[in-house]
């Protein structure tokens, strides 16, 4: 891949202590709590038998990235609104009911440190709690002023199941490009990202090449936060990271931890095809040990870090602000966490 900027990493390690995410929050901390509150009243319903589900699907918290980034999106641009915390929760909600489904698809049994949906109640339930997510985020988006917001987040979410459907009938092929590959993560996570910042920049009224920044900006972000994801799933700690890990090798989905593999040793292709009579257990084992025999852990994260950079570059015209710092902040975090 092509190299263009370094990430000002030093900066960036002493401003993120421990690797949290909401250390970076604190210029928009009021309005984050705003967005609390605005998704707890969106997930009532009047049965009260629902409710137990409502609030574990949406209500126990993420890193609630998305909202953030569409702050301070605004704030690097701009100004915030009260409209950018109505973003921020549809969007957020949007990502939710994307999780709930990706948890039914990887058969998932943890997240964001609790049962998942699917393993608490069932697979029906989750299909019906994200599509109750997706119903009423696209509610709330009517309510403001304009129709672009629900326009351009109705794109956002095709391209989302796009990219999620590509990587579906990707499993199991060997043949997988990398630049493939970082398409279907442009689509089923750099989406988000990049709707975020851009739509945080267009209503704080920022010209035109200020969106496209921000909106290239949250894209590279986006594929970063992916490819480091995709690390995790191979070398994280599900205790840390709070969620099922080790589901991309399982179901051979080639993420580019196995693309690095392919393309380090021309031989790799015919000793996957002789593994893939292992039971499963053997099976990602002796691809792990593989990995970890090649630079696939390296070079894997090097390139997320190379995505990050490239972010970070796409805003240093901006001025100066806290908003500014933090969105440069986040891109470090989003490559060397461990949540
Ligand atoms: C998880 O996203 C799905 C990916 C795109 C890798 P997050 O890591 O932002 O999930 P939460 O919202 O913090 O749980
Ligand atoms: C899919 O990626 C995330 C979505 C865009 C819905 P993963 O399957 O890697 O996400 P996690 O690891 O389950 O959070
Ligand atoms: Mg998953
Ligand atoms: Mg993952």
């Amino acid at each position: 891949m092509d190299t263009q900027t370094t990430l000002p990493t030093d900066r960036a390690k002493g401003k993120v202590p421990g690797g949290r995410v909401d250390a970076s929050f604190e210029c928009i901390r009021e309005q984050m709590q705003q967005v609390e509150q605005l998704l707890r009243e969106q997930m009532q319903s009047k049965y009260e038998d629902l409710s137990p589900l409502l609030a574990h699907g949406a209500l126990l918290g993420g890193k609630r990235l998305r909202p953030a980034l569409v702050l301070l999106a605004a704030k690097a641009s701009g100004k915030s609104t009260q409209d950018h915390v109505v973003l921020g929760t549809v969007i957020e909600m949007i990502h939710t009911a994307t999780l709930i489904h990706d948890d039914v698809l990887d058969a998932a049994d943890q997240r964001r440190h609790l049962p998942t949906v699917n393993a608490k109640w069932n697979d029906q339930t989750s299909i019906l709690l994200g599509d109750y997510l997706f119903a009423q985020a696209f509610t709330l988006s009517a309510t403001l002023g304009s129709t672009q917001a629900c326009q351009w987040i109705g794109d956002a979410a095709r391209r989302v199941c796009e990219g999620e459907l590509r990587q579906i009938f990707s499993s199991g092929s060997s043949q997988l490009s990398e630049e493939d590959y970082f398409d279907i993560i442009r689509g089923k996570t750099a989406e988000l990202c990049r709707i975020s910042c851009r739509l945080g920049a267009e209503h704080s009224g920022a010209d035109q090449a200020t969106q496209t920044a921000l909106a290239d900006f949250g894209e590279n972000l986006g594929i970063a936060f992916q490819i480091a994801d995709d690390y995790l799933d191979v070398w994280g700690s599900t205790e840390r990271v709070g969620k099922t890990l080790g589901t991309d090798l399982l179901q051979a989905k080639p993420t580019l931890p196995l693309i690095r593999l392919l393309q380090s040793d021309p031989a790799m292709q015919s000793q996957l095809d002789e593994l893939a009579a292992m039971p499963d257990g053997p099976r990602c084992e002796a691809i792990m040990d593989r990995m970890n025999r090649c630079d696939s852990k390296q070079y894997t994260l090097a390139t997320a870090e190379q995505f990050a950079a490239n972010a970070v570059a796409a805003i240093d015209f901006l001025p100066e602000s806290a908003a500014k710092r933090s969105l440069q902040e986040i891109a470090f975090f989003s490559v060397h966490r461990n949540v």
